[in-house]
């Protein structure tokens, strides 16, 4: 399916493609992740990615957008037998990614991902909160790039973040100024400690986005971020205290169309 159904219009402001891997840089160097709220430092996510890899039986398991933090590559290669791993991230980030953590069954490539070709195909993608470009045309040539390199039949697991966590804390909080940073039209929401805007599809259109990809959408659930470790990062990111206001992600398992 090629035709691109419910495009976002480009904001006004966008980041050329080096200042974009500069800024990634800068936002895993310059402290050292501190200040972002990072998904795969989460034992229960990782448990629940592990679990669906597992299902699947994939050997060969591609992660775009890493990021420098390791412990999900980790828990593959230490919960799953015979894996193969290629992490790819800005130069910057997987020479940080690797000095933590380096093994034989996994290879770090520096890429932008939207140029990454590998000439072996991959049995399983997996994205963590790595969509999250201002650019709607690149994040869907992201999900779609990343989807070619799937053998027909492989899986994807995507977690996305989407701007209705936000405006939900919003709403039932009723901290109104939680949604001073969202702008529905555009699904994006401005990270105040990052000062950029990311776009945090809404589940329609992400559901959209995935079938142009070439992929048969199997599963799209809530995940909770109510771990103990992600109640602390919220508190400690977001100001959230209130047990019951978590934000949450969507949880995709998603196949390569065979052709
Ligand atoms: C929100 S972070 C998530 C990192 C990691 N997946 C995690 O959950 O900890 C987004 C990551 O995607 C990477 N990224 C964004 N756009 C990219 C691109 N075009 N090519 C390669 N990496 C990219 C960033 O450098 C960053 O590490």
């Amino acid at each position: 399916m090629s035709e691109v159904k419910w495009p976002i219009e480009d904001p006004f402001f966008v980041l050329d493609p080096q200042a974009r891997a500069g800024y990634w840089e800068d936002v895993h160097a310059g402290q050292d992740y501190d200040n972002v709220y990072s998904l795969t430092e989460d034992e229960g996510l990782r448990l629940k990615i592990v679990g669906d890899l597992r299902k699947a039986g994939p050997r060969r398991i591609l992660i775009p957008g890493c990021g420098s933090r390791v412990e999900l590559q980790r828990a593959v290669i230490e919960q799953l037998e015979d894996v193969e791993i290629v992490c790819v991230d800005f130069p910057g980030v997987v020479e940080m990614a690797e000095a933590r953590f380096a093994h034989p069954q996994l290879k770090y490539v520096g890429s932008d991902i939207n140029t990454y070709a590998s000439d072996v195909p991959f049995d399983a993608v997996v994205h963590v909160t790595s969509v999250v470009s201002e650019l709607d045309s690149e994040n869907r040539h992201i999900l779609k790039a990343t989807s070619e390199l799937l053998r027909p039949g492989g899986l994807m697991i995507g977690v996305f973040p989407t701007v209705f966590a936000m405006l939900d804390v919003s709403l039932v909080t009723g901290e109104t100024w939680r949604s001073n940073n969202i702008d529905l039209p555009s699904s994006s929401y401005e990270e105040p400690k990052q000062g950029v805007r990311q776009i945090f599809y809404t589940p329609l259109r992400l559901r959209r986005i995935l079938i142009e990809s070439g992929l048969t959408l199997e599963e799209m659930t809530i995940f909770f971020n109510d771990s103990e470790h992600l109640r602390l990062e919220g508190a400690k990111q977001y100001n959230l205290h209130d047990e019951d206001a978590v934000l949450y992600h969507l949880y995709c398992v998603a196949v390569r169309t065979q052709s």
